[in-house]
């Protein structure tokens, strides 16, 4: 499977599903909680999913609302140690689990989200 046929396995449902797994866990984390925007978690909630679908071969929504991605960049306003990207990816291993999307299309997602996770590290 290529990375732009993802989202014809997954497709707008599974990604809203994964997202939304990932999400219900944020606000109660004691790490991740304080970071994102309590009043607009909502919001959050679809630039992840819009990004993902876009990057993995869905609708380009995100690069049309929010521009080029330039993610590391956009994550330099948050303290990113390895403590914050462990925590990050288990609430996504665990989402990812529990959104029971096709087992190759998780696999990759999983290698894509742990090494965007690493790189997105921006304090030591
Ligand atoms: C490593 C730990 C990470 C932390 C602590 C973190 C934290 C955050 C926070 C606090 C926001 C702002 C929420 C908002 O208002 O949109 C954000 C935005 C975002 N994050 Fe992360 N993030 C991490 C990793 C990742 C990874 C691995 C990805 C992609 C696979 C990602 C994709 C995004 C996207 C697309 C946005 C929206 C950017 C925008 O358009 O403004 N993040 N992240």
């Amino acid at each position: 499977m290529t990375e732009e046929e993802v989202f014809t396995s997954v497709g707008e449902e599974g990604f809203t599903r994964l997202v939304r797994a990932f999400y219900a866990r944020v606000p109660g984390d004691a790490i991740l909680g304080p970071m994102y925007p309590a009043g607009d978690l909502a919001g959050a909630e679809a630039r992840l999913r819009d990004f993902l679908i876009g990057r993995f071969g869905g609708p380009p929504r995100y690069i049309e609302q929010r521009g080029h991605p330039r993610l590391r960049m956009r994550h330099l306003p948050f303290t990113i140690d390895q403590a914050a990207r462990d925590r990050w990816m288990a609430l996504m291993d665990r989402a990812l689990d529990e959104a029971r999307l096709p087992e190759e299309a998780t696999s990759l997602l999983r290698e894509f989200f742990h090494a965007m996770a690493t790189f997105m590290i921006n304090r030591s």
